[in-house]
């Protein structure tokens, strides 16, 4: 973590400004530059609520805390104190954030966990081609792009995230899990920066972004419009916001996995990697070979994951969700693909 964020970082809880304590430094290599960052610290926000840095990246989350127990009573001498006022003054947020998160963590952590950075491709796109599509979706050129603030929410392996950001902004990456650790460690782009966060609690200021974007994600929460609202909020004045979701489909295979999923999801996340892996991944490998798609079986056990493991997955219609753009001061919404499992759009947010 860069020393300079902390200016940029938000409690979540609160929104009041954070101040960083520094236990270890890091020397981070980037392609073209070795930069001295934060390795292990502590983020205090006024009230005296605590947010570790762990492993070169700020852990936002109301319970971020709470999983880094042994990491904090080893740093802070009078943490047992100052954890219990914490759980005093926030309790229902806590137990909110996780029993909202707590599954969607697993779920997607053992996701990323899988992919391989610098070989894999994220279905099927490699970094190349997702920046592409990138520009199509919120329909800007690279040249529009340089020097715009841009907020990924949601961003799971980072590899968009960071790709990006080679059209000359910078980008900040949350994701609820733990896939932001290999993000941070396999980027190489100094511009860009990760936090552990949850987009219903984002660790930032209002309206601090140029370009909100988030694919494939906020219809993985409790509830997609409460999550919508969240983010908007994030979006600058003039700025825009784009999401891709998932769309209603009647067909029978699209039935079938939705009945699937909520057997799969109800097993140990262990049980869930074995199952995919022995039972589904050789036939799914045979079918794409048969059809000359090229993956290996980490691409497709994720795809399984994907699909199988999650526990939200909701579907909404461009039409509903042109409303969630229109009710929050955004100018009439832009749909720029639609596709077999869902459809991306963006808005800009009125002067
Ligand atoms: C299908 S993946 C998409 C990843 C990425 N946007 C991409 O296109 O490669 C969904 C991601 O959303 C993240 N996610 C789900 N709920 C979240 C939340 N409340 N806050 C932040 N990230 C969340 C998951 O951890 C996961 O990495």
């Amino acid at each position: 973590m860069k020393e300079a964020i902390v200016d940029v970082l938000r409690c979540p809880l609160t929104r009041g400004k954070l101040t960083l304590e520094i236990y270890e430094k890091e020397e981070k290599k980037y392609s073209n530059q070795t930069i001295s960052e934060v390795k292990s610290g502590l983020l205090v926000s006024p009230s005296g609520y605590l947010f570790p840095v762990v492993n070169g990246v700020p852990r936002l989350q109301a319970e971020s805390f709470l999983e880094h127990d042994d990491f904090l009573r080893k740093h802070k001498k009078d943490y047992d104190v100052l954890k219990k006022k914490i759980v005093e003054e926030y309790d229902f947020v806590i137990k909110q954030a996780i029993k909202r998160n707590k599954k969607t963590k697993q779920s997607f952590g053992m996701e990323w966990s899988v992919f391989r950075h610098g070989s894999d491709t994220t279905w099927g796109f490699n970094k190349e081609s997702r920046k592409e599509r990138f520009l199509k979706e919120i329909n800007s050129t690279a040249e529009e792009l340089k020097g715009k603030k841009l907020f990924d929410v949601g961003c799971g392996n980072g590899v968009l995230t960071s790709g990006i950001a080679e059209f000359g902004m910078e980008t900040f990456g949350i994701d609820v899990s733990n896939s932001v650790e290999k993000a941070y460690i396999n980027n190489q782009n100094p511009s860009v920066h990760y936090v552990q966060g949850d987009l219903q609690l984002p660790p930032f200021a209002s309206e601090s972004f140029d370009i909100v974007y988030s694919t494939g994600v906020i219809h993985h929460t409790n509830n997609t419009e409460l999550s919508f609202s969240c983010i908007s909020e994030l979006t600058k004045r003039g700025g825009k916001l784009y999401i891709w979701l998932y769309k209603p489909e009647k067909d029978f295979k699209h039935n079938a996995l939705n009945f699937a999923r909520s057997v799969t999801n109800k097993f140990p996340i262990k049980a869930q990697y074995w199952i995919f892996l022995i039972l589904l991944v050789p036939q799914g490998l045979l079918k794409m070979r048969l059809r000359g798609i090229k993956r290996n079986w980490r691409e497709q056990l994720i795809n399984y994951f994907d699909v199988l493991s999650c526990e939200f997955r909701y579907e909404h219609t461009p039409e509903e969700t042109e409303i969630w753009y229109l009710k929050r001061d955004f100018e009439k919404p832009v749909v720029t693909f639609v596709e077999y499992l869902g459809f991306g759009m963006y808005g800009v947010k009125k002067q």
